[in-house]
This record gives C-alpha cells, structure tokens and sequence, in this order.
C-alpha cells in the first residue's frame, strides 16, 4: 500500500512560505512608505513592483505545481463545513494572489508617466508595461489609472480579512483541535 501523505510536498511548502513572506513584506513596505525620507519614497515604490511581479511570477508556478500534485488529506476530525471553509478560503487566497499584483501592475501601466519612467526589475532587468493599457487615449487611461488603483486597494483589503481568518483557522485546527496542522505546512 502506498503510504498516504500527511503533508504538503516540499516545493509546495517553500512556495507556500517564500510568497507569504514577499507578501507581508510588500504591503509592511508600501504601508509605511510616507516615513521613509523624501528621496527613498520612489525606490521604495519600485521595489514594491518588482517584488509583487515576483509574486506573480511564483504564484503560476505555484498553481502549475499544485495542479499537478495533489495535497494531503485534511484530518477525518475536520466537519464539513469546517472542510468547505478551509477550500473556500484557500481558494479566494489564490484570487488574491494573482488579483493583487497583477491590478498593480494594471494600476501602473495605465499611469500617465509610464512611458517616461520605464520599469526595472530591482533595478536591474527591464519590465514592460501593458501595452494596451498603456496606449488607451488620456482621459480614459487617467480613469482606469483611478478604477485599477480601488481594485488593488480594495483587493489588500479583503486579503487582510481571508489572511487573519486563514491564520486564525490553523491555529484553531492546531492548538484547540490537537491536529499536527502547521506541520501539514512545514518539511519534515
Ligand atoms: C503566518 C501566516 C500563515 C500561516 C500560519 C499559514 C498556514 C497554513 C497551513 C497550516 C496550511 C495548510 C492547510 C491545510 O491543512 O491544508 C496553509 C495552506 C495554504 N495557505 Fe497559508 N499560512 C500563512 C500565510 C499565508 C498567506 C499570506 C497566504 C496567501 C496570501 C496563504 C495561502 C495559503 C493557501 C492558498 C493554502 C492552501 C494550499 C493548497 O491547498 O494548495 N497562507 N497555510
Ligand atoms: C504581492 C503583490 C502586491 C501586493 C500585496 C500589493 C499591495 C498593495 C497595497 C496594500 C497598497 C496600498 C494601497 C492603499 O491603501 O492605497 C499598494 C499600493 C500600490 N501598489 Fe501594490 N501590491 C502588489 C503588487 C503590485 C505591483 C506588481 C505593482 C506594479 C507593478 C503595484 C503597484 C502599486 C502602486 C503604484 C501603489 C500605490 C503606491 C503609492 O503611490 O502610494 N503593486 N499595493
């Protein structure tokens, strides 16, 4: 009989770990920008686009793997509605990691001064803009600029709720329930 895994394969847990981390860190970083002094506010600007475009990158990766490799099986302990709850959650957390950076990365291709500050990974490899987005005529461009900055706000916003309830929900299974739930998440 083939033994029945009791956890995440490893690259789905540096995955797992490395795009939470990236995560926390860009919006610790574009939340606290205005305290940076006045010449650090656009490096810091572009290093919140260049590691959310990271976050994008890691995310397909992330999706590929986990299309392809199935998870473990939640603990027989787990009700279904609690079940239904943990998949609705992981789901929309998905939503939210593509949601997240690639509005920003619309917000940002529909800035009027795109063109004339072109990106830079880390300041080091070149990054298109949209280019649909980018060539759309002014005043509709200066609206969109409006409408994808809300959908990226508003998208940080439910993350902050999903992530504390995600949270929230591992530390229940973990320490009320007794279930080995964080280690479902770390190697062995
Ligand atoms: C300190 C913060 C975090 C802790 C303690 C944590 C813990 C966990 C644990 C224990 C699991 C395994 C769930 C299971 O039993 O199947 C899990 C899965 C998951 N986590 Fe987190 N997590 C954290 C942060 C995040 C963040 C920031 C995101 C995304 C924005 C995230 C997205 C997910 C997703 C989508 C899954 C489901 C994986 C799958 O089935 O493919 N987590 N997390
Ligand atoms: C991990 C992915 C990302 C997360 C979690 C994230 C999160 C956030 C958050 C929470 C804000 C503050 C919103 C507010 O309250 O006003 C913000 C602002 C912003 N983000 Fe992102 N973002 C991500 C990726 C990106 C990407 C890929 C780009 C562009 C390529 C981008 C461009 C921006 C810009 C231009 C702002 C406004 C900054 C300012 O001028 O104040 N973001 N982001």
């Amino acid at each position: 009989m083939p033994m029945i895994p009791d956890r995440y394969t490893r690259p789905a847990i540096l995955l797992h770990w490395l795009i939470a981390a990236l995560m926390i860190l860009n919006i610790a970083l574009i939340l606290t920008v205005e305290r940076f002094p006045d010449e650090w506010v656009r490096p810091v600007v572009d290093t919140h686009k260049s590691l959310g475009i990271t976050v994008l990158g890691l995310v397909i990766v992330r999706i590929l793997w986990r299309a392809t490799h199935r998870p473990p099986e939640m603990p027989g302990s787990y009700g279904r509605l609690e079940r239904w709850a943990a998949h609705a959650a992981h789901g929309a957390l998905y939503l939210l990691m593509v949601l997240l950076p690639l509005s920003g990365w619309m917000h940002d291709s529909a800035w009027k001064d795109a063109a004339t500050h072109p990106m830079q990974l880390f300041g080091l490899v070149p990054w298109p803009r949209i280019g649909w987005i980018m060539g759309i005529e002014p005043v509709m461009k200066e609206t969109l600029h409006t409408v994808f900055g809300a959908v990226h706000e508003w998208a940080g916003y439910v993350l902050y709720v999903l992530f504390a309830l995600h949270v929230l929900g591992a530390l229940k299974h973990q320490f009320m329930d007794g279930e080995p739930e964080l280690q479902r998440m770390l190697p062995r």
